[in-house]
C-alpha cells in the first residue's frame, strides 16, 4: 500500500519531502523519507498475512434502522463531567474499555497507543499537582486572553478535583514511532488520527457501559507526565481521561449541538 515497489517509493518520497518537510518546530511526519527507508524493504508485518473470510452478523435494514436511532440516543447522553463520585469502578470494566479502544483501526495496523491507567492513590495525586502546576501558567501566561475568555462558559479553572477525586485516570500516550524485532525503527503512519479514532470509540465505550470521562488535553505537561509513569520519549501525551461516576451534584453547561443540517452536505 505504502511503497509497492522502488520506482514507486522514489517518486512517492520525492513528493512526501516536498509536501511533507518537518517543520521548524520539529514536528515528526507522519510520511518516512529517504533517510527512514533501509535498502532492503521488509513489510513491519510479515508480507504472507493470509486473508481469511469476514463474516459480519447478518441485519435487516428495520434492525439496522432501530440499532442506529438506539445508539444515537445513547452517545447523544454523554457530556464532559467535571465533577466526580470517589466510588471505585471493577478493574474488569476498565480492562474492557481499553481493550476496547484497542480494536481501533490505525494506519497500516500500527495500532500507535498506549492507555496507562491510574487507580493509585499517591500517583493520582502527584499527575493534580503537575498538570495544576502548569494549569496555573498556562491560564495566567500561556494562553491567550480569547482563549481563557471562551473557557468561561464551562467554569474550569486550574484547580482540578477530579485528577484524584476520579476513580481511574486513562491517560492515552500517541506513539510516534516504535522499534521492529530487527531493531530497526517501525515507522507509525498517521498516528494522530489513529490515536484521536482509538479515544474516540474509548469514550463511546465509557458511555455505553454507564461511566462517564471528562476528555482533557493538559498543555504543556507531556515531559513531566511521560516521566513521572516512566513512559519512553517515543510517546506523547495526547489526552487525559477522569473516568468513573458522576458526583452526585455534577452539573454540566446547557450547549446545544449543531443540528444534521449544518454538519451533514449530501451530495
Ligand atoms: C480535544 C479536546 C480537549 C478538551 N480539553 C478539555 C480540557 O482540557 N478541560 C476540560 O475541562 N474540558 C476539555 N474538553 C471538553 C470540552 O470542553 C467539551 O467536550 C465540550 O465543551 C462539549 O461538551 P460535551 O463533551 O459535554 O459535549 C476537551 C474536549 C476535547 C475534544
Amino acid at each position: 500500500m505504502f511503497h509497492k515497489n522502488r520506482m514507486e517509493a522514489h517518486y512517492s518520497r520525492t513528493a512526501a519531502k516536498k509536501k511533507f518537510a518537518p517543520t521548524a518546530g520539529g514536528r515528526e511526519r507522519d510520511y518516512p523519507n529517504d533517510e527512514d527507508d533501509p535498502d532492503i524493504l521488509v513489510p513491519a508485518i510479515p508480507e504472507n498475512t493470509p486473508h481469511i473470510p469476514y463474516r459480519p452478523l447478518q441485519r435487516s435494514d428495520e434492525e439496522v434502522l432501530q440499532r442506529s436511532r438506539e445508539y444515537y440516543e445513547l452517545m447523544a447522553k454523554r457530556r464532559t463531567v467535571r465533577s466526580f463520585s470517589t466510588e471505585p469502578i471493577p478493574q474488569e470494566v476498565l480492562n474492557n474499555i481499553v481493550r476496547t479502544a484497542g480494536t481501533s483501526p490505525s494506519g497500516a495496523h500500527t495500532e500507535p497507543w498506549t492507555f496507562i491507567v491510574v487507580q493509585d492513590q499517591e500517583t493520582k495525586t502527584a499527575i493534580r499537582s503537575i498538570v495544576e502546576e502548569e494549569e496555573d501558567l498556562n491560564y495566567t501566561k500561556r494562553m491567550s486572553r480569547q482563549w481563557v475568555t471562551d473557557l468561561k462558559p464551562f467554569a474550569t479553572t486550574a484547580t482540578k478535583p477530579y485528577l484524584s477525586d476520579a476513580p481511574a485516570l486513562i491517560l492515552v500516550f500517541r506513539q510516534t514511532h516504535s522499534w521492529r524485532e530487527d531493531g530497526r525503527k517501525r515507522m507509525h503512519y498517521y498516528s494522530e488520527i489513529s490515536v484521536a479514532i482509538a479515544a474516540g470509540i474509548l469514550l463511546a465505550a465509557i458511555q455505553y457501559c454507564g461511566l462517564v470521562a471528562l476528555t482533557s488535553t493538559p498543555l504543556n505537561c507531556n515531559s513531566r507526565l511521560r516521566d513521572l509513569l516512566s513512559r519512553p520519549v517515543n510517546e506523547r501525551l495526547e489526552l487525559l481521561l477522569p473516568v468513573g461516576r458522576p458526583h452526585s451534584d455534577a452539573t454540566v453547561p446547557d450547549i446545544t449541538r449543531k443540528p444534521l443540517e449544518e454538519i451533514m452536505i449530501k451530495v
